[in-house]
């Protein structure tokens, strides 16, 4: 027997209640005035907070809503918050000051807030005393219980601030409105138990917890069915999946289990994965990945520092050298595969000569892509009590220096790709340049190519005419 940490279903058929008493009074207004009910979700963040909102659009949409992407039409708006840096808790502010207009020329329109910002009970009040306009407002671990309070609010009328809930737990069999219908998230684990220094996550996400292996798998087998052709499984740390389940007889069932058991599924699609925390990038792992039919040979390892000193204070748990063992053994496995990474520059403490070490991994990796990212003190995290914390004009220059030995490399790694024959995913109309359609590859490199509307959400072969540091230029093959 094993012990998942799952909501009890009579909470979800609760929210089930909910959903259809709201559904139905939306269907009552709009039979008196005509007038369609919409929806609006808006996102800030990373994957997961994208996931959750296609469960908080999928509710909507359950309860008599129509999802849209104007959030002057809407009759509800919820606004799913980051608080990964400092940055993407003032841009979520200023969006959600922006609507303070649009609440005083339509005020039956309800707004929520969620997500990691106001899981911080410091935003939580400064939405209440600085935003009286807003609704609700409700952390990430009630994400599942939008329904109730829409209804509440709906009835009684007063604002709500949800409590977060003491204990995180899995809340399966939420309706979802995916964004679109070839690729998709499935979170396989929710929270994180790592505590690096700088980071929020632990604290606004809450520990582990993973899902049923059985409820993966279905979800997955479901979209493969539908014709989803990449499908990239999330968690902050995927390889710690599996082991916050309790087990009686001490069998474990861990991450690469899960994606071998996923791989048997039959179809015409990529499995990725993200995240993974370099300390448990294991080779069991690798091992699946290199004899699987379907997991994409590309890896995201966030290096984070290249500096064994500050990858200490940051409390990583890994040293360069594990870390250099880890794509060593992953390249002998998978010759093709494509690395990516993070690095945070201007960590408090971090001398001239730490930075350089993160050059220096730079070089000796040779990652085809990293995402850079200036160190953000986070409310009572280790990290933002630490001294010597690094000015503003120096995080700046090192973070210039990082991206233009980077983009260097970038370029080197795409250049052999001229000529070649690869495969990608079209997705559509390029976002910087409508008069061209852009894809990904297997190793999710941006390729630009002239397309057609018929190759949306579908495998192109392309022939690489050129190769630049941030995208390969194509041509149908
Ligand atoms: N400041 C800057 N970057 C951060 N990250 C996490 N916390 C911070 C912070 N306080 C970065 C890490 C992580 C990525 C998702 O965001 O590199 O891997
Ligand atoms: Fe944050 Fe570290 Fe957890 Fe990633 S592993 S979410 S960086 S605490």
């Amino acid at each position: 027997m094993k012990e998942y940490k799952i909501l009890p279903d009579a909470e979800m058929q609760k929210q089930r209640e909910y959903i259809e008493k709201i559904r139905i009074y939306n269907e009552r207004i709009t039979a008196g005035n005509g007038k369609t009910r919409y929806a609006y979700v808006q996102t800030f963040g990373c994957q997961q907070n994208e996931a959750d909102s296609e469960r908080l659009a999928g509710m909507c949409e359950a309860m008599g809503y129509v999802v849209c992407d104007d959030p002057k039409m809407a009759d509800i708006i919820i606004v799913n918050t980051c608080a990964i840096r400092e940055h993407a808790e003032q841009k979520a502010l200023s969006i959600i000051g922006q609507y303070k207009h649009l609440k005083a020329e339509k005020p039956d329109m309800l707004i929520g807030v969620c997500g990691c910002m106001v899981t911080q009970e410091h935003r939580k009040e400064s939405i209440k005393h600085s935003y009286p306009y807003v609704d609700f407002v409700f952390g990430t671990s009630s994400i599942y219980r939008l329904p109730e309070l829409v209804f509440k609010k709906l009835k009684v009328g007063k604002r709500l601030y949800c409590s977060e809930e003491t204990e995180y737990l899995v809340a399966e069999g939420m309706p979802v409105h995916r964004e679109s219908n070839y690729r998709a998230w499935v979170s396989i684990m929710y929270g994180c138990n790592n505590f690096c220094t700088y980071c929020i996550v632990p604290y606004v996400r809450g520990r582990e917890r993973s899902r049923r292996p059985e409820d993966i798998i279905a979800e997955v087998r479901e979209l493969v069915e539908l014709g989803y052709k990449d499908i990239t499984l999330l968690g902050q740390n995927v390889n710690s999946y599996g082991k916050d389940v309790k087990s009686d007889n001490g069998e474990t069932y861990d991450f690469a289990d899960l994606l071998s058991d996923i791989d048997k599924i039959e179809g015409d699609y990529y499995i990725r994965f993200m995240t993974s925390h370099p300390k448990d990038a294991s080779k069991k792992l690798i091992d699946v990945m290199a004899e699987s039919r379907h997991v994409a040979h590309q890896f995201h390892l966030p290096l984070q520092s290249g500096s064994d000193r500050v990858l200490k204070a940051m409390n990583r748990h890994y040293d360069k050298a594990k870390y250099l063992d880890t794509v060593e053994y992953l390249r002998k496995k998978i010759s093709d595969v494509t690395i990516s990474s993070d690095i945070i520059v201007g960590f408090p403490g971090e001398t001239e000569e730490d930075f350089l070490d993160t050059i220096s991994m730079l070089k000796t990796v040779k990652f085809d892509m990293t995402y850079s990212f200036i160190y953000s003190p986070r409310k009572d995290t280790p990290a933002a009590a630490m001294q010597e914390q690094i000015s503003d004009d120096v995080k700046g220059e090192r973070m210039n220096r990082l991206l233009e030995t980077q983009n260097a490399i970038a370029l080197e790694k795409n250049k052999p790709m001229e000529n070649t024959i690869i495969k990608v995913l079209c997705d559509g109309p390029s976002k910087n340049n409508k008069n061209v359609y852009s894809g990904r590859s297997e190793g999710n490199k941006i390729v630009l190519f002239q397309g057609d509307e018929n190759d949306i959400g579908k495998f192109i072969n392309l022939k690489i005419v050129k190769a630049d540091t941030f995208a390969l230029h194509g041509e149908k093959a």
